[in-house]
């Protein structure tokens, strides 16, 4: 397991090229199965989970080809089974359900289990699937899914904590070889959903509405072979704006963003003293006159993210004033604040919501990375905390972001990755 030995103060200057995103490549990857022929994806980023990810198509039975950021899979002939060993190690798996649900009319795949981030139930996906008709038995940790044929209705994506990302996609791409319409009410919509409705429709799927709260999906009968970049990384961004914001005098500058993506993130920052300029592709985020505290509550998109709730709190550690993060998706989301507190941040933690007092700077303590998003805001806290921090379990972060280490070291952070 590899270590981060992040020695802080360092200033960040000069600019930083922005992965394709994880969380639109992971069920883009996963629609590969809805076809025979191949499929090309680029931009697709080089982490552990969209290597998962692929290790569960191969063992699925496709071919996967992978080189430079370009993945090739070609899922001619394919059973239904994703086993435990490989479903455990990211919950993403659950969405090859609705794929070999629609292809094969069967799927079996693991239950995927708890996760650090609080309980990730998949009771929407299952309640979609089955209104378009399939048969849901659990037995031995496993989801046994089949029908005869998959039949247009229309699906409720929301429960009692709104709606569902991974599910959405799920009942997008069970729906596009199902008989019929299907209209998806109260559909999640991120930018990672658009994307996987515009491979769906390269592959010759009819989806209209992705990016609203009502997709309609009018089934086809097959689907072809695609070629697709996909976008960029928004969180990846939102977490380099964070680092600029935190150790750049000069400012940092993003290139290969999808501006529109960040709105909500952009305005938080200007809100808490900075200055970030730029369009289109670019981003600069510089320090303004002063900077304040602000209070934030996670919303599905075009809200601000839960998956920027950690790096928020890594920045209102040092911001002076009170700060109060809420995050409404994923109450228990708040380990890095734990580890956080013991390089000197003050925060009180209480049914979801931090309070955070900012202080003059954090100290370098040894810290322990939890789950993705953690393991970025330490990485942060780090960069400008006295002394040198030492992040364990840096296998969260590679999780995600692709070679974040290398490229804040290119902006000038001194961190050294010791393989253990
Ligand atoms: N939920 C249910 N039942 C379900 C599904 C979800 O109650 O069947 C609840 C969840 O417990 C949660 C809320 O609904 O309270 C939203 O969860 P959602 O299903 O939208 O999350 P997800 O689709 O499993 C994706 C991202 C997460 C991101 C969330 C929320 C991927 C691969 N993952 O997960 O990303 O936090 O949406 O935006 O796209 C990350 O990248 O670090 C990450 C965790």
């Amino acid at each position: 397991m590899d270590k981060l030995i992040v020695h802080g103060g360092s200033q960040l200057e000069g600019s930083v090229s922005i992965s394709g995103s994880k969380n639109a490549s992971l069920p883009i990857l996963a629609a590969t199965l809805l076809t025979k022929e191949s499929c090309i994806i680029r931009r697709v980023p080089d982490v552990s989970d969209t290597n998962y990810m692929l290790q569960i198509l191969q063992n699925l039975g496709a071919e996967v080809e992978r080189a430079s950021g370009t993945v090739i899979v070609r899922a001619e002939k394919i059973g239904h089974e994703a086993p435990y060993e490989l479903v455990r190690k990211m919950r993403a798996s659950v969405c090859v359900m609705g794929p070999l649900l629609s292809r094969l009319h069967k799927a079996t795949v693991s239950l995927p289990g708890g996760c650090v981030i609080g309980d990730r139930p998949v009771d929407l996906h299952l309640r979609g699937l089955e209104g378009l008709g399939a048969e849901v038995q659990v037995e031995g940790g496993d989801l046994h899914l089949k029908c005869r044929e998959l039949r247009g209705k229309t699906i409720d994506m929301r429960g009692k904590h709104g709606t569902t990302v991974l599910g959405t996609d799920n009942i997008m791409m069970a729906a596009v070889l199902a008989k019929g319409t299907t209209i998806i009410e109260g559909a999640a919509c991120e930018p990672e959903v658009v994307d996987l409705a515009n491979f769906l429709n390269k592959m010759g799927a009819k989806i209209t509405g992705a990016g609203t709260t009502r997709i309609v999906v009018e089934g086809v009968k097959e689907l072809h072979g695609v070629d697709h970049t996909v976008i960029p990384d928004r969180i990846e961004a939102g977490t380099f704006l964070v680092a600029g914001a935190m150790a750049s005098t000069k400012g940092i500058t993003l290139k290969r963003v999808e501006r529109e993506h960040l709105t909500s993130v952009i305005e938080l920052l200007q809100d808490a003293g900075f200055e970030i300029e730029g369009s289109g592709k670019t981003l600069t985020i510089r320090p303004g006159a002063r900077r304040v505290g602000c209070d934030i509550t996670t919303e599905p998109y075009p809200g601000f993210p839960t998956d920027m709730q950690a790096q928020m709190c890594a920045l209102f550690a040092t911001t002076p004033g009170i700060s109060v993060v809420r995050d409404t998706i994923f109450p228990q989301r708040f380990m890095h604040c734990s580890e956080m507190k013991r390089m000197g941040a003050d925060i009180d933690l209480n049914d979801g919501t931090a309070v955070i007092r900012g202080v003059d700077h954090l100290s370098a303590a040894p810290v322990m990375a939890s789950d993705l998003r953690a393991s970025a805001a330490l990485l942060l806290a780090a960069l400008t905390a006295k002394g040198a921090t030492e992040i364990s379990r840096v296998y969260h972060i590679d999780r995600g972001y692709e070679h974040i280490d290398q490229k804040l070291v290119d902006l000038g952070a001194h961190i050294e990755r010791l393989k253990v």
